[in-house]
């Protein structure tokens, strides 16, 4: 039991690796919000939590709006009393081309994937502030550090993700708050079921371990950073990618 007597918040919760960490979290004791879009999966997660004895809610939020972010936070304030963890884990991706992309799908990537992981921080971090701890886990991508065919917007937000961790690793260490990242590689959630399976194919024939990644291995790298034993690292970018980019 990692995280007894801890607040979890984790956006994106409702599906996929959210989902995961989501009942990992509760498992080893967290109280658990889960702040998504989707308020079905939202609630059915809850649901499982319930049934495996764990506390939790779901919260509908969309990240990339500043406001509905601001709610999210409020409402995990109110029914727990405080927040000790954040993991910014909500993202979306709208693959296409560079010369094919449109302007919207570039807006609604940057929206979700960047400017959702500023909004739920800069709601967060006052609370945390005012305790002197917290522990704060952003999700960025392989894509973002090496590129992608087709992940332009994507590859942009997710880089900036890691440009975000260092600087707040840098201006919130001091406060008690360790901020670092979590890098998957290609991880068999929705998310990954939309690409070309060839694309698919040709991206295994690359990895190390001969596999795409589980949404339990990137669950079990957010509980290492979530959890005392990481206590003293800070502004990291741990790589969970079976070795896809050796
Ligand atoms: N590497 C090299 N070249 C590629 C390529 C790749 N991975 N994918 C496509 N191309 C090339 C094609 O060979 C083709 O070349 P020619 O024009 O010379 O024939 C050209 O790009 C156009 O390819 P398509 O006909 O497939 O073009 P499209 O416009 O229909 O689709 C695409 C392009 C959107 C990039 C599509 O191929 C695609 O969806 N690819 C997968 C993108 C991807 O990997 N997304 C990851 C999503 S999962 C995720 O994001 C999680 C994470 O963090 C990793
Ligand atoms: P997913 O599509 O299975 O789940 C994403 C979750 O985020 C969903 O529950 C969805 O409802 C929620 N969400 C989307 N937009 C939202 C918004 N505006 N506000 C609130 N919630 C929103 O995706 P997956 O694979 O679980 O991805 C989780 C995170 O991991 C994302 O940040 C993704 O970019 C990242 N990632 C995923 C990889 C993969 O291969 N699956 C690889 C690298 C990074």
């Amino acid at each position: 039991m990692r995280l007894t007597g801890k607040v979890a918040l984790i956006t994106g919760g409702a599906r996929g690796i959210g989902k995961e960490g989501a009942l990992l979290f509760a498992k080893e004791g967290a109280k658990v919000v889960i702040g998504d879009f989707d308020k079905a999966c939202g609630e059915e997660t809850i649901g499982l939590i319930t049934q495996q004895g764990g506390d939790g809610i779901f919260v509908h939020v969309d990240v990339s709006d500043s406001e509905s972010v601001r709610k999210m936070t409020e409402t995990a304030l109110t029914r727990y009393g405080k927040i000790d963890i954040l993991v910014n884990n909500a993202g979306i991706t709208r693959d296409g081309l560079l010369t094919k992309l449109s302007e919207e799908e570039w807006n609604q990537v940057i929206q979700v994937n960047l400017s959702g992981v500023f909004f739920s921080t800069q709601a967060v971090v006052p609370h945390m502030i005012e305790q002197g701890s917290g522990k704060i886990i952003n999700t960025s991508s392989i894509s973002g550090i090496y590129g992608n065919v087709g992940q332009t917007n994507y590859a942009a937000a997710k880089a900036a993700v890691v440009g975000m961790t260092k600087t707040w690793a840098k201006e919130l260490g001091r406060k008690g708050i360790c901020v670092n990242a979590v890098v998957p590689g290609f991880i068999e959630t929705d998310m990954v079921a939309k690409v070309p399976n060839k694309v698919i194919q040709k991206m295994i024939e690359r990895i190390p371990l001969q596999r795409l990644g589980r949404p339990s291995d990137i669950a079990k790298a957010y509980l290492f950073l979530a959890s005392d034993e990481s206590d003293y690292i800070n502004g990291s970018i741990l790589h969970v990618d079976g070795g896809i980019t050796l």
